[in-house]
């Protein structure tokens, strides 16, 4: 299998995450807490020593503000529904995924926040001028997407930051593309929410994910139960990042997550994002070159992650998807990416597109085996 949907979960992940899970799910799996007994104490160990990497990584604030999560919706779910209140008002973009304008639409919906969704140019980058056009004095919280998941294009979150800040609202990143790409540095971009999953460029396993949780956000914990330490209080303990962290965390992803930034951090981001990047381009140029295809996106690669969407004329996307699938053993992901609104605004909605998303292990090989297989389906030159 080629596998090239990346963006949805990397794989392969680094041997050196292979192997991290094997030995501590044999050697330490134990319910992480601290009043416990060695291997208890062991666990919560690998944790601790987590939120330090996380913290170090993104230059938070302290490691305790990195709170795990299953993935990146739940992240974003603890996000919102811990820190809006009745009547705020939010900013988000036409480029989110469904994990984060589904729960904000929801509250729109229920009358509890009224929400503005600002557009992106045909390029698909939202200007930082242009959320700031869109916000109120009511404004409590602006969302938006480091990267869109469709069109992989970054967005100029540290401007967007400094006028948040400036305005007195609230910051949230969604970093589901860009954690383990591009470096990001919550204090200088000036977020006061960091959301994203650890299974895609961080490498880690399904099941984990974390938020961080600035200074200046106060957030009703949105998941309540034990905490593996004070046990006395009849409600959740105020202290970070216990406040938010109900129920037995996923110490065996942790512990692969840490192993996936072991890795990050060897190659160097830098270098990860060019592979992943070049390995677009040189799809984009194939596909240029091929009658029947157009692609989407910025077309400078500095503003991109490792991401391709495009439309073949000669037939749907989910067609495409199946056929390269089933008879040329290549995953891409056809459709809307859990994102209707980039869609709608590129034209492209309800078919959807091809997503084609690199990771650290494809290789140009892998892309030529695709740009084969996609002018064999269409009959290309
Ligand atoms: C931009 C973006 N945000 C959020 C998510 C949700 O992450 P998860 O699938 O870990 O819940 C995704 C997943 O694809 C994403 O691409």
């Amino acid at each position: 299998m080629i596998y090239l949907d990346n963006a949805a979960t990397s794989f392969p992940k680094p041997e050196g995450v292979y192997a991290a899970l094997d030995q501590f799910a044999r050697h330490s799996l134990a319910n992480p807490g601290r009043a416990g007994h060695k291997m208890a104490l062991a666990a919560e160990h690998t944790l601790d020593d987590a939120r330090h990497r996380l913290n170090r990584f993104f230059n938070g604030r302290s490691p305790d503000r990195w709170v795990f999560t299953l993935n990146g919706t739940d992240a974003l779910n603890m996000a919102f529904k811990g820190v809006l209140n009745d009547g705020d008002h939010v900013v988000t973009t036409d480029l989110e995924h469904n994990s984060v304008s589904r729960p904000l639409v929801a509250l729109a919906e229920a009358g509890r926040i009224t929400l503005t969704r600002v557009a992106a140019d045909a390029g698909g980058t939202v200007s930082a001028g242009a959320i700031e056009a869109a916000m109120t004095p009511q404004t409590r919280l602006v969302a938006v997407t480091h990267a869109s998941n469709v069109l992989g294009t970054v967005q100029p979150v540290a401007e967007m930051g400094k006028l948040v800040r400036a305005r007195d609202a609230l910051f949230l990143v969604d970093a589901a593309q860009t954690a383990g790409v591009i470096p990001i540095d919550v204090q200088a971009a000036c977020t006061d929410l960091l959301a994203f999953p650890g299974h895609k460029s961080l490498l880690g396993p399904t099941g984990t994910g974390a938020l961080y949780v600035g200074p200046r956000a106060q957030l009703r914990p949105w998941r309540e139960g034990g905490t593996g330490g004070d046990s006395s209080t009849p409600t959740q303990p105020k202290e970070f990042p216990y406040y938010l962290e109900g129920g037995t965390p996923n110490v065996l992803g942790v512990a692969g997550l840490v192993a996936g930034l072991d890795f990050v951090e060897e190659r160097g981001l830098d270098s990860v994002r060019r592979h992943e990047v070049e390995l677009c381009d040189q799809l984009r140029d194939a596909l240029a070159a091929t009658p029947g295809f157009e692609v989407f996106g910025h077309a400078n690669p500095t503003h991109r992650v490792g991401t391709v969407a495009f439309r073949c004329e000669a037939m749907p996307a989910t067609d495409l998807g199946a056929i390269l699938d089933q008879s040329f053993d290549i995953a891409v992901r056809p459709g809307l990416h859990c994102a209707p609104y980039v869609h709608k605004s590129l034209g492209s909605y309800p078919d959807g597109l091809v997503r084609v998303s690199t990771g650290p292990f494809n290789t140009a090989a892998d892309i030529d085996r695709l740009v084969e297989a996609l002018r064999e389906v269409t009959g290309g030159i």
